[in-house]
């Protein structure tokens, strides 16, 4: 075998209704069902190449090599990839990202995604989409919705093959904004995949999982109808209760940082005085603020008023994960 290489790119997305929890921590297969929207212009470029010569993978981050549980997670995403294609051939992975690690913007999702779509094109496995959608979820639950472009829903099922995600609203569907107010970019203590697992050790967890089904249908309701203000109650309703469920697992998780519930008083009260906003708020202390795009300019001015705010970033609905080379 020569050597292969394929090079994909891929966003973040950010979720309206969450994921937190697993039923199958194994096979990563949700409590709950969840709805996102890829975030354009932030972005991971990912080359994998295959050499038949090498002994081990190899996997470089933002020009640094890297070891230990970074390496053991694209090394088993690239196992997974490896024995579809019947093959046991190292590979060399490089991968870049435009936006800061770990701070509660989803690098996992479009890491794992990237890599996914970029593995198995240098594999040469013709794969649907849907099946980069469930192999991209085994390494990272988010990873799955930022395959599909645009609103994604990713289904929670007892099977693998039935854990799946699809687009619900291609990316002009909405002229939606994501004004991401960036609090603290250093890298998370406890990484969501290890917090997930914390999840069912929350009494308030069956409870917020029991509810998903009429979020769900409220969020993808507030897509399909473009109706801004059921959106805004439901994604902050939504963010409430995954919070909720952190603080109270053991041992427990506290994301936030201060400005974080500064910006979560702020906002809706921001909402009543006649600004389209909605806070939404992964795991970390960063503040997603979710407006119409024509909004978007006066959500960015007043974030930029308030001292704890580091930096500003804008995202647009987003494409899916494309290969763009090899
Ligand atoms: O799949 P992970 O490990 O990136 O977990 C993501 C969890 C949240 O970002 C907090 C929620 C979500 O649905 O994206």
């Amino acid at each position: 075998m020569q050597t292969r290489c394929a090079t994909a790119v891929s966003c973040p997305n950010i979720a309206f209704i969450k994921y937190w929890g697993n039923r199958d921590d194994g096979l990563r297969l949700p409590a709950n069902g969840s709805i996102s929207m890829n975030l354009a212009g932030l972005e991971t470029v990912t080359s994998v190449t295959f050499d038949p010569q090498r002994r081990e993978d190899e996997f470089i981050f933002d020009g640094v090599p890297q070891a230990g549980p970074a390496l053991a997670r694209v090394t088993a995403q690239l196992d997974r990839l490896r024995g579809r294609a019947g093959s046991s051939v190292k590979a060399r992975i490089e991968s870049r990202n435009n936006f800061p690690l770990g701070a509660g913007i989803a690098s996992s999702a479009s890491g794992f995604a990237a890599l996914t779509a970029a593995g198995a094109a240098a594999l040469g496995l013709n794969l649907s989409e849907r099946e980069l959608t469930i192999l991209a979820r085994r390494e990272s639950g988010s990873a799955s919705r930022s395959i599909p472009a645009g609103f994604v829903e990713w289904y929670a099922a007892n099977a693998d093959e039935d854990s799946y995600a699809e687009t619900i609203a291609p990316p002009d569907y909405w002229a939606l904004a994501d004004v991401i107010a960036i609090l603290d970019s250093r890298p998370k203590k406890t990484g969501s995949a290890e917090g997930n697992r914390l999840a069912r050790t929350s009494p308030l967890q069956a409870a917020r999982v029991a509810d998903a089904p009429r979020r769900l249908e409220i969020c993808r309701r507030a897509v399909r109808e473009r109706d801004f203000p059921a959106l805004a109650e439901i994604v902050e309703e939504d963010t409430r209760r995954m919070h909720a469920v952190m603080r109270t697992s053991t041992p427990a998780l506290n994301y936030f940082a201060p400005a974080t519930e500064e910006l979560m008083r702020a906002i809706p009260a921001w909402r009543t005085e006649g600004l389209p906003v909605a806070y939404t708020i992964d795991a970390g202390p960063n503040v997603h603020c979710l407006c119409p795009e024509d909004s978007a300019a006066e959500v960015e001015r007043r974030l930029r008023e308030i001292p704890a705010v580091e930096r500003v970033l804008t995202a647009r609905p987003g494409g899916g994960a494309r290969v763009i080379e090899g």
